[in-house]
């Protein structure tokens, strides 16, 4: 049995891993505009991750017997001024959502609830990769600057990119 503020962190958290998934979807359609075929192919795997977040929470919730109400979700950005811009915000927002991970473990431990601690165990270690990832990919656009050739290099890198085997389970 969830307790009922347990419950709303899980529902909020849901909540916010839809957004990451729309954000992401917003991001690949971007991408897919500007013809940069493999940024777009690499969000669009992220935003099926991110959905995948939300889906092991909402498993959760419901075998702890919780209830899952979901709310609107935000519309995302739709425009960004480059490939770095867009990378940059994928970075800072894995941030946020490593806080946002964070806060709900510690309510979990507060409320005693070791379940859902061990549960989220798997998100903090998700979130290291997640932010690394992002933040490598940052990187590598700051050397490539606007250069043509270099950056449909990288396109065709980050088109490469499969699902993983964590996101799968
Ligand atoms: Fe669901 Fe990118 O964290």
């Amino acid at each position: 049995m969830l307790n009922p503020k347990i419950e709303g962190a899980f529902n909020a958290q849901i909540n916010a891993e839809l957004y990451s998934s729309y954000l992401y979807l917003s991001m690949s359609a971007y991408f897919e505009s500007k013809s940069l075929p493999g940024m777009a192919h690499w969000m669009r795997l992220q935003a099926q991750e991110e959905a995948g977040h939300a889906m092991k929470m909402f498993d959760f919730v419901n075998e702890r017997n919780g209830r899952v109400l979901l709310k609107a979700v935000d519309a995302p950005a739709t425009e960004w001024a480059s490939p770095l811009a867009v990378f940059e915000v994928v970075y800072e927002h894995e941030c946020k959502v490593t806080g946002l991970i964070n806060d709900l473990t510690s309510l979990a431990l507060e409320e005693k609830d070791h379940a859902a601690g061990i549960f989220l165990q798997w998100f903090v270690t998700e979130q290291v990769e997640e932010e690394a990832n992002a933040l490598a990919i940052v990187d590598k656009l700051k050397l490539v600057g606007d250069q043509g050739v270099p950056l449909y290099m990288l396109d065709k890198e980050l088109g490469q990119r499969t699902v993983s085997p964590a996101a799968a389970e």
